[in-house]
């Protein structure tokens, strides 16, 4: 059977938070609808022919010693309009940083030029760093939005893209704030209509988001309509949860209930929404996840930032809540699904171990919190693709071909491959040294993704 190319060689993925998949040797055959048709296994009968075939044709892709295929990362947490201060204005907590420094930058996306230049910047980084999936929210303007999924379109990227609610005064600036909640309805309405055009004309999705910025930023009429649009159009929705002390006691004064069961009240709790944060949950809260099918965007580095606490990742993944990682730039300050996947360890070992030495080591910490490189791993590419409802993340036959090669021989690389190594060191290698540089080609859709 001709395909459209043939890689072989040697691949992981993740099969469950605890336990992954090695394909050695395999060839993996990608169909013209960029979909992996088979994985083939050495030693059969139709492994010989196809190698030879796809050879033949020129279509064979022979991965060399110290290269491995990998799923694409997904990142279900990007403010978009943040890039340009990634790095920057993190001494400041989550309420002043938001007004000092962060509305108004977001503001300034207006000026569609800015927004194209640094837009099509984040964008190729996110790729380049392999991130085949990312799941952005824009600003509260609408036409800037259209532009950032227009060129995620472009780029081949498979991308989620909310245009950002934001109606309260009492919260928002004039400045960077929807004129109405009827307004902040239409253009969310409109931008979803728009989106599901350009879906029709791109082989990756291109999804409209629901994107109420969070409860504290949005009138009841604002959060109540979205939860309807949800319903109309089947939408996904985005939000931050619970994420710091400050914004689940403002919301818990405000409403009189937990921020959980404030989204579930306006509608915004579904089997499609992805709530970043989501460190101060209750077990009640935590259980109306797992029952309304809903996720968690584990934000570990921004977290350690903003959020007060370090979330208790293994015990929601132990009470079957769908967790997936994300970058939170600019709260997080790196786009590398690697660094995140880092974090989501280190925080969890601090979790587990605890912080205070004055204490005696068995009540100093949270026990059975710690994660490793299986649970990171899976997060960032199965557990991405579960909260966003997509048939990737995984080296499997149906699913999208969405996956780079991750090469331990570039040059200025910071890992290491030898030829002892088993094939689960190398998966921990490539999880706690892996870099942008490492990535050596990269696909979406089956389609190969310039890097540059
Ligand atoms: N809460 C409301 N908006 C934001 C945001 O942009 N970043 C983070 N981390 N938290 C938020
Ligand atoms: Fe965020």
């Amino acid at each position: 059977m001709p395909y459209r190319y043939v890689i072989k060689g040697t691949g992981f993925y993740s099969k469950s938070p605890d336990s992954f998949a090695v394909l050695e040797n395999h060839l993996f055959c990608v169909d013209n609808d960029g979909t992996l048709a088979t994985c083939i296994t050495p030693g059969t009968a139709a492994y010989e022919e196809t190698r030879d075939t796809a050879k033949t044709d020129g279509s064979l892709i022979v991965l060399k010693e110290g290269q491995f295929l990998l799923p694409g990362f997904v990142d279900t947490h990007v403010h978009a309009p943040q890039w340009a201060q990634t790095g920057k204005a993190l001494d400041a907590k989550l309420p002043v940083w938001l007004n000092k420094y962060t509305f108004p930058l977001e503001a300034a996306y207006a000026d569609l030029d800015f927004a194209e230049t640094v837009y099509r910047d984040l964008v190729q980084t996110l790729l380049a760093n392999g991130t085949t999936t990312a799941q952005y929210f824009g600003s509260v303007h609408l036409e800037p939005n259209k532009l950032l999924a227009d060129l995620c379109a472009d780029a081949g990227q498979r991308a989620f893209v909310g245009k950002v609610v934001m109606d309260l005064p009492a919260q928002c600036p004039d400045y960077c704030r929807d004129k109405s909640a009827e307004q902040a309805l239409a253009d969310t309405e409109a931008f979803l209509r728009y989106t599901a055009d350009i879906n029709k004309q791109t082989v990756q999705d291109i999804v409209g988001v629901v994107t109420p910025r969070f409860i504290p930023a949005c009138s009841d009429d604002a959060l109540y309509g979205l939860g309807e649009l949800a319903v109309k159009y089947d939408a996904p929705v985005q939000s931050h949860c619970s994420e710091s002390d400050w914004e689940h006691d403002h919301v818990l004064a405000r409403t009189g209930i937990s921020d959980t069961k404030a989204h579930l009240r306006y509608g915004l709790l579904t089997k499609r929404t992805v709530l970043a944060h989501s460190v101060h949950l209750s077990d009640d809260d935590a259980e109306l996840y797992r029952k309304h099918g809903a996720s968690i965007a584990h934000s570990p580095l921004s977290n350690a930032f903003f959020a007060g606490a370090v979330c208790p990742v293994k015990k929601r993944l132990d009470q079957g809540i769908r967790v997936s990682l994300a970058t939170d730039l600019s709260a997080g300050y790196t786009p590398s699904m690697f660094d995140a996947m880092r974090q989501a360890i280190v925080s969890s070992r601090i979790l587990a171990s605890g912080t205070d030495y004055r204490l005696p080591a068995e009540r100093r910490g949270v026990s059975d919190s710690d994660l490793d490189f299986r649970q990171a791993f899976y997060m960032a590419t199965v557990g991405g693709a579960e909260a966003l409802r997509i048939r990737s993340g995984k080296l499997e036959t149906g699913y999208n071909f969405d996956a780079f090669i991750f090469d331990f021989n570039v040059l200025q690389s910071n890992s290491r491959y030898y030829e002892f190594d088993n094939l689960a060191d190398v998966l921990q290698k490539i999880v706690l040294t892996g870099q942008r540089q490492n990535i050596a080609a990269l696909w979406i859709q089956g389609n190969a993704v310039s890097l540059h």
